[in-house]
C-alpha cells in the first residue's frame, strides 16, 4: 500500500504534491519521491523515511508544471532509494508512481528485454508500458490488460504535458479547476483547492491536462463521470497541540462519542431499519482493530436483538469454503473503508446476491460506494496508525446499531454515558513497574476478552512487545505453562456475572508466581499487584471505558522505549493490498 499524488498546472505543483503526500503518509512512510517534468526531461527526487526527509531535499521555490509523487509502504523489495517511486522506464521515456501489487510481475519481467535497477513490480509495469507502441494512453490501456493485480497509477511521458492515470482495486480520485488538475489516492488531498472531484471506478482511465480532464473506459472509449461535491466532507485541517496524534486522538474520544450520539439520535441515521429487521442473522467481517469492534458488535446484536451472529477476519473469510445466505446481513467494519481484504469480501458477498452494510469513518470511501446500507462512524480524521478514537466510535456505533435494530429504547442511558464518559489521566508511575516485565498477557471473558485482544494489539503495534490477548478460561489449556514470576497478566474484569470466574483465573496466575494488573470497576476478593480502577458504567459501555487506559499504557510504553507511537515500524494506517 502506498499513496500517490500528481498535479499539473501553473501554480505550486511541487509544493502541492509534497503537501498531498504528507496527507497520504498514513498509507505508508518507508520512503517517498517525486518526478518532475520540465523541458522534455524527467528528473526524480527520492528519499528513505518520512516525507519530511524528502522535503529537505526539495528547493522550496522549485517550480514545475507536471509533478507525480509517491509515499511507499514496501511490498516488493527492501526500503531503499532504488525501490522508492517514481520508477523510470529503461528508455527514459516514462515515469510512474503506483499503489497496489502486480501479481504476475515475475512472469512479465521474463518477457521484457530490460535491465532493472530496482526490485519493484512497478518498474516492471512502467517498462511494460514503454515496450508497447502508439499513443501513451493506448500503451497504458494495453499494459493494464496484461497485468494481474491491483493498481492506481500516475504516468508521465517526457514529451507530453499530461498525466495519465488508471485504477483497478486501489483507490484513485481526480479533481480539476480552471488552472490545475490533481489526482490522489484520497480526496482529502483536494481540500481547500477544489469544490468537486471524480472518483474513478475499477478499470477507468483519465488523461489530465492543465485545467482539463478526460475519462476513458478500459477500451479507450471516452466516458462521462459525475462529480462528487467535496464541500460537504469534514476535512478540517489537523493541527497538533499535543506532541503526538495518538495522544490527541485518545483525548478526543469523549467528544467524538457525543457527536456520534447526536448524529444517531437527533439527526437519525439514514437507514431503513424495517428492511434490516427482516434479516435472520448477521455476519460481521473486518481486519485488525475493526475486527475487534465486530466481536463486540456481534455480542451486542445477540444480546439486544436475539439474532445469531458470526464474525470473520476478512483475509480468512475471502478464502473460506462457505455458504452464503440471502437472509443474512453482512456487516463490514472499516475505519478507512479502503482495506483490500475487507473490500474483497464485500464484493464476494454482493456477487452472491446478499446484502452488504458498512460501518466506516471516511465518507465516499470504496466500501461505502459498494454497500446497500451505510452506518457511518463520526470519529473525525484519525492519523496515528494505531486506532483509538475510531475503535471506540465503532464500538459505540455498533452498540447504537444493535439497539436501534432491536427497538430497545436506551436513549437516556446512552445520553448519560456520553455526558459522563471522560478520559482520565494515566498513572504514569505504574508504567515504570509494568516496563520491567518482558512477558505480558492480557486476559478477559466475553466483552473483556475483546478488550484483552485490542489492548494487546495496541502494545504490540507501537511498543513492539511480544504480548497476546487470551480468553481467561483458555489459560489453563496452554498459556499457563508460560507463567512465572517474570510475567505480568493484565486482567480486565467488568462483568458482575463473570466476576468469580475471572477471580479463579487470576488466582491460577498468582499461584504460579505471575503478577497481576487488574482493570476493573468491581469489588474483587483478592489483592492484585497493580490496579487501575475504572469508572463504573452499565456493562455494555464498559468496553469503551476499559480500553482507554490500555491505549494510554501502549502510548506511554512506546514513548518510554523511544519510539514514535504515531508511526510504528512496518505498519500503515490503510492496508490497500492483500
Ligand atoms: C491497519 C491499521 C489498523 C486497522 C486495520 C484495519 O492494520 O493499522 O489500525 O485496524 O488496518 O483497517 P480499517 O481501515 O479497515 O479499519
Amino acid at each position: 500500500m502506498c499513496g500517490i499524488c500528481a498535479s499539473i498546472g501553473k501554480e505550486n505543483e511541487v509544493q502541492d504534491v509534497v503537501l498531498g503526500l504528507k496527507k497520504l503518509e498514513y498509507r505508508g512512510y518507508d520512503s517517498s519521491g517525486i518526478a518532475l517534468l520540465g523541458d522534455e526531461k524527467i528528473s526524480c527526487v527520492k528519499s528513505v523515511g518520512q516525507i519530511k526527509n524528502l522535503e529537505k531535499k526539495i528547493d522550496k521555490n522549485l517550480c514545475c508544471p507536471v509533478v507525480i509523487g509517491h509515499t511507499r509502504w514496501a511490498t516488493h523489495g527492501v526500503v531503499s532509494e532504488e525501490n522508492a517511486h517514481p520508477h523510470i522506464s529503461q528508455d527514459g521515456q516514462f515515469a510512474m508512481v503506483h499503489n497496489g501489487i502486480i501479481e504476475n510481475f515475475e512472469k512479465l519481467k521474463t518477457q521484457l528485454d530490460v535491465c532493472l535497477y530496482s526490485q519493484t513490480d512497478t518498474e516492471v509495469f512502467v517498462n511494460l508500458i514503454a515496450s508497447k507502441t502508439g499513443e501513451t494512453l493506448f500503451r497504458l490501456l494495453q499494459a493494464a490488460k496484461e497485468v494481474v493485480g491491483s493498481f492506481a497509477v500516475a504516468l508521465i511521458h517526457k514529451n507530453e504535458n499530461k498525466i495519465f492515470v488508471a485504477k483497478r482495486q486501489s483507490p484513485l480520485a481526480v479533481a480539476v479547476s480552471k488552472t490545475k488538475s490533481m489526482a490522489a489516492s484520497d480526496i482529502s488531498v483536494f481540500a481547500g483547492k477544489f469544490d468537486f472531484c471524480y472518483i474513478l471506478d475499477d478499470n477507468q482511465f483519465a488523461v489530465m491536462e492543465d485545467g482539463k480532464v478526460d475519462f476513458f473506459d478500459e477500451n479507450g472509449k471516452k466516458i462521462q463521470k459525475n462529480p462528487v461535491f467535496i464541500g460537504d466532507f469534514d476535512f478540517f485541517e489537523e493541527t497538533l497541540q499535543e506532541k503526538y496524534f495518538m495522544q490527541k486522538e485518545i483525548k478526543e474520544q469523549p467528544v467524538a462519542l457525543r457527536k456520534e450520539f447526536f448524529k444517531y439520535f437527533s439527526e437519525c441515521p439514514n437507514l431503513d431499519f424495517e428492511a434490516l429487521k427482516k434479516c435472520k442473522s448477521l455476519h460481521f467481517v473486518a481486519c485488525g482493530t475493526a475486527y475487534h469492534s465486530c466481536l463486540l458488535g456481534a455480542q451486542f446484536v445477540q444480546q439486544f436483538c436475539k439474532k445469531p451472529c458470526s464474525v470473520s477476519i476478512a483475509s480468512e473469510f475471502r478464502y473460506a469454503r462457505q455458504t452464503f445466505s440471502k437472509k443474512c446481513l453482512y456487516v463490514f467494519v472499516s475505519q478507512s473503508g479502503e482495506t483490500a481484504d475487507t473490500i474483497a469480501c464485500a464484493k464476494l458477498v454482493k456477487e452472491k446476491g446478499c446484502k452488504v452494510m458498512c460501518v466506516t469513518n471516511v465518507p465516499y470511501c470504496t466500501l461505502e460506494q459498494m454497500s446497500d446500507f451505510v452506518f457511518p462512524t463520526f470519529a473525525g480524521k484519525e492519523i496515528a496508525v494505531a486506532s483509538t478514537k475510531a475503535y471506540t466510535c465503532q464500538v459505540f456505533a455498533l452498540l447504537c446499531f444493535a439497539l436501534l435494530l432491536s427497538g430497545v429504547d436506551k436513549k437516556e442511558s446512552l445520553k448519560n454515558f456520553v455526558k459522563e464518559f471522560e478520559v482520565l489521566p494515566f498513572q504514569e508511575k505504574l508504567l515504570k513497574e509494568i516496563c520491567k516485565f518482558k512477558k505480558v498477557f492480557f486476559i478477559g471473558r466475553q466483552q473483556d476478552y475483546v478488550t484483552a485482544l485490542e489492548g494487546s494489539l495496541k502494545l504490540k503495534e507501537i511498543a513492539y512487545l511480544n504480548c497476546i490477548g487470551i480468553a481467561a478460561g483458555e489459560l489453563k489449556h496452554g498459556t499457563l505453562a508460560l507463567i512465572d514470576n517474570q510475567t505480568l497478566v493484565i486482567a480486565i474484569s467488568t462483568q458482575e456475572r463473570l466476576k468469580e470466574k475471572m477471580e479463579s483465573n487470576i488466582l491460577e496466575v498468582k499461584a504460579r508466581g505471575g503478577k497481576v494488573l487488574l482493570l476493573s470497576n468491581l469489588q474483587h476478593n483478592f489483592t492484585p499487584e497493580f490496579r487501575i480502577d475504572l469508572p463504573d458504567f452499565e456493562e455494555c459501555f464498559m468496553p469503551i471505558v476499559s480500553i482507554v487506559p490500555l491505549q494510554q499504557l501502549a502510548f506511554f510504553y512506546s514513548l518510554a522505549l523511544g519510539f514514535n507511537p504515531d508511526k510504528p515500524r512496518n505498519l500503515a494506517k490503510a492496508v490497500t493490498v492483500e
